[in-house]
């Protein structure tokens, strides 16, 4: 059993290269199956999401290995389409697998993807698109299978701009003869990434970031050699660590405009940030300002994966914010959390309530990756001692998240012990 022991209450200073972005190297991974050869992808988070999507293209027959940041993926070898429920559980984005498969060999049979409990999370936009294009698919209950006898370019229009539905109908279109226009796609960065990475294998490929995205698919795809865009959310978790404890930090690596709706957010509450285009300085001075009403959405709103960062560095502060979460049904799980270390924080359906008030260490337990890193945002700002569990959670999408932020002169260590942490699951 591990957990963080966080000393709080003392300014950060420091300096943090931002990691390659989970949510761009997942779908990168699935994407390589549609090139037969080495795939070399470079920036690539060493995280245990990643670690299981290595282990799906291996399960698949193909060959994937990592020295330090660079993975490489071999499908010449590919010989399967089954993804057992053990590997699928183990995250949400093993079901961009399906589109992948579908597109390079027409046939996938897999269980149900897993992922953070942040609500339903049904996958009928997912398979929608299958369908449109062309496929077969059947709900077998606790089997999902997916053929197709030859995709076909089509018209799709999602009714939610999600961000795994377009991503696996980008990928399943490059199997599709002719042309797929996929309308009111989802517009985040991460989509552009994937559009770049198709490109760079030479898919043809248009529109991505602009809600419209067309595909001229059936084209023969070869391996490419790609640097993963850098992680948008975890520099706004380093953000949001600096606004907590205040302080200086600076970090490198990171895309600025990736991250406007949290930038300009945090300069309501107080923050000051100066930015070059691969560069960010915030200083802080607390405590910070209650922002008002913050309302999460799709790109370009307030992403809700930084909703619990900027809770969490706002909960310490003073004045009051209304969030209003509009994308999971249960994404304030950390509430608990946060109020076991004193903060005002009430939860009415999908708003929280929030008063500004210093914070007091506390024993408290990640239900979920965000709501995770979300409490040790709220322990460096808390006057004291604070032991967080949970860490599987947190290690899904951060390399080391201590390394990190002790790089910005946080008082952070993993501990390893036989007795456990409290929930703090609301
Ligand atoms: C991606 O999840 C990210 N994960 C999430 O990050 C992120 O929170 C989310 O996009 C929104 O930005 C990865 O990229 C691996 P969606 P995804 O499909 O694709 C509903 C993190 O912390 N929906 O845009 O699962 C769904 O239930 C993670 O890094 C359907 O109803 O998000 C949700 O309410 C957490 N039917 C909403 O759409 C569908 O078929 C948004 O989901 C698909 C989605």
């Amino acid at each position: 059993m591990e957990y963080f022991r966080v000393e709080g209450g003392r300014p950060l200073e420091g300096t943090v290269r931002v990691q390659g972005a989970k949510n761009s190297a997942l779908p990168l991974l699935a994407a390589t199956l549609l090139a037969r050869g080495e795939t070399v992808l470079r920036n690539c988070p060493e995280l245990t999401d990643v670690a299981a999507a290595l282990d799906i293209l291996a399960c698949l027959g193909c060959r994937a290995g990592r020295e330090g940041d660079t993975v490489r993926v071999d499908t010449s070898t590919l010989s399967g389409c089954v993804i057992p429920d053990g590997l699928m559980g183990r995250m949400r984005a093993s079901v961009l697998f399906l589109g992948a498969l579908l597109a390079r060999i027409g046939e996938a049979h897999t269980g149900w993807p897993g992922g953070c409990a942040l609500g339903a999370r049904p996958i009928d936009l997912h398979l929608g698109a299958f369908r449109t294009l062309g496929a077969l698919v059947l709900d077998r209950g606790s089997l999902l299978s997916c053929e197709s006898a030859g995709l076909r370019g089509r018209m799709l229009c999602l009714p939610f701009p999600s961000v795994g539905a377009t991503e696996n109908a980008m990928l399943c279109a490059c199997g599709a003869r002719g042309v797929t226009v996929i309308r009111n796609a989802a517009r985040e960065p991460e989509i552009v990434d994937l559009q770049n990475f198709l490109r760079s294998m030479g898919a043809e490929v248009h529109g991505a970031g602009s809600g419209r995205i067309l595909i001229r698919g059936g084209k023969p795809l070869h391996p490419t050699d790609y640097t993963v865009m850098p992680d948008r959310i975890a520099a706004a978790t380093f953000l949001c660590a600096v606004a907590s404890a205040g302080g200086e930090g600076e970090l490198t690596g990171v895309c600025s405009r990736d991250l406007i709706p949290v930038l300009a957010s945090l300069e309501t509450a107080g923050c000051a940030i100066s930015k070059e285009a691969d560069r960010l300085v915030i200083r802080v001075k607390r405590p910070l300002r209650g922002i008002g009403r913050l309302t999460t959405g799709p790109w370009p709103a307030f992403p809700t994966d930084a909703q619990p960062l900027l809770a969490a560095a706002l909960a310490g502060g003073e004045g009051t914010t209304e969030i209003v979460e509009t994308v999971f049904e249960r994404r304030f799980r950390y509430a608990g959390g946060l109020r076991a270390m004193g903060a005002d924080l009430r939860v009415a359906g999908d708003t929280a309530y929030l008063s500004g008030r210093p914070l007091r260490g506390a024993e408290v337990k990640a239900a979920d990756l965000r709501g995770g890193a979300a409490l040790t945002i709220a322990a460096l700002g808390a006057e004291g001692e604070s032991r967080i569990g949970g860490l599987d959670h947190i290690d899904r999408g951060y390399r080391g998240l201590e390394k990190d932020l002790s790089a910005l002169g946080a008082s952070i260590r993993r501990i390893r012990s036989t007795s456990g942490t409290k929930s703090s699951d609301t």
